[in-house]
């Protein structure tokens, strides 16, 4: 499948301090590609770029062969968006809030509305069309918010940490969702720290820590670049303790590299295991 969202040397920096470091990488269509990192790593910077709201630094992202770092328009609307904050009209419906937003999409009609109402019941939130988004828990104002990202003939769709705050049984819809729309070809971005979203969801994770992307690769290759003991959780905590190289141009992607940097570390590089 060919590439869907292509990103380049992408770097945002916030008055000097270098939030996302000079990354690279692909993500194909029907992929799901999941963002990882400790808190503060970049994650939600690298997707509001990815969704216009950020412009970079420097560097580009192609959405579908389109140049959008500069042009922002071209990506509003076109990619269902699951932000990391809930944020919704408080004094709107849950009904009116997802169909007023895919509306400004184009997604208008009883098309889309028997969608939103195809998700509401997944996500076991029927009885709650009619209440006030500002009245909803924090949990149910999570799965609203990704019913609201989801409704709507997305070629692609970015989540910030979807199932955080959802009850086990929404976490567990959610990701089946997920995996269903990447069948349907859709390509999939999403943040998260819920080992079950990454291990059994993810396609392919790219590491990111303090700005710069660390691993690049699929959970074989994490597990095995990383974690003596053979797990992905392991794995995500030994990377998590990688010393960046100052430049992110060469993630790790395969064992070879990962033992460069690991079986003869510096000296005070932390490589615990
Ligand atoms: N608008 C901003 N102005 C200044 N600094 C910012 C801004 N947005 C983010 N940062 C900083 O950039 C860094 C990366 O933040 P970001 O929100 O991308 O992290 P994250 O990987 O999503 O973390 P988390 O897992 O906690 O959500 C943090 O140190 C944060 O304080
Ligand atoms: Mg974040």
């Amino acid at each position: 499948m060919k590439d869907f969202i292509e990103i380049s040397n992408l770097k945002k920096r916030f008055n000097g301090f270098e939030a996302v470091s000079d990354i690279s990488f692909s993500i194909k269509s029907g992929e799901i590609f999941a963002l990882l990192g400790p808190n503060g790593a970049g994650k939600t910077t690298t997707i509001r770029m990815l969704t216009g709201l950020f412009k970079p630094t420097s560097g580009f992202i192609k959405i579908n062969g389109e140049e959008i770092s500069n042009r922002p328009e071209l990506v509003r609307g076109k990619l269902g968006v699951l932000p990391q904050e809930n944020a919704g009209y408080a004094h709107l419906t849950v009904k009116e809030n997802i169909i007023f937003f895919a509306s400004l999409a184009g997604y208008k009609g009883p098309e889309f509305e028997q969608m939103m109402y195809n998700y509401l019941d997944e996500l076991d939130l029927r009885d709650f069309s009619d209440r006030k988004f500002g009245k909803l828990s924090g949990g149910e104002k999570r799965a609203v918010c990704l019913v609201r990202a989801i409704t709507g003939h997305y070629k692609a769709i970015i989540l910030d940490e979807p199932t955080s705050g959802l009850d086990i049984a929404r976490a567990a819809k959610t990701r089946e969702i997920i995996e269903r729309l990447a069948k349907q070809g859709k390509t999939i971005i999403m943040s998260s720290h819920i080992t079950s979203d990454l291990e059994h969801l993810a396609d392919r994770c790219g590491i990111l820590k303090k700005g710069e992307l660390i691993f690049l690769g699929d959970k074989d290759e994490l597990i095995a670049s990383f974690s003596q003991k053979g797990t992905f959780e392991d794995a995500v905590i030994k990377a998590f303790k990688v010393k960046g190289n100052g430049s992110s141009k060469e993630p790790i992607t395969k064992r070879s590299s990962l033992w460069s940097r690991f079986r003869f570390p510096k000296k005070k590089d932390d490589h615990s295991s």
